[in-house]
């Protein structure tokens, strides 16, 4: 791939999330975390850094394979 006069060899996983950043970092009071949430890790959840669901459109026109992040407390 060839961005500008850049020769690129992997394409960039985050195409549309806070681009206007140099670093996308999130951060959550652990407090605020319910009993069970999701983490996307596709980059294509429009309600990033939520899982919205949105992998399983780009499993299947990449043939991927990814998935969330679930975490849940303990005895859930
Ligand atoms: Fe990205 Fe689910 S939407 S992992």
């Amino acid at each position: 791939l060839l961005f500008g006069r850049r020769k690129v060899k992997k394409p960039k996983i985050n195409e549309d999330i806070q681009k206007e950043e140099s670093k996308v970092v999130t951060q959550m009071d652990i407090e605020d975390i319910g009993d069970n949430i999701a983490f996307c890790r596709c980059w294509r959840s429009k309600k990033f850094p939520l899982c919205d669901g949105s992998h399983n459109k780009h499993n299947a026109e990449t043939r991927d394979n990814v998935g969330p992040l679930l975490l849940r407390r303990e005895g859930d």
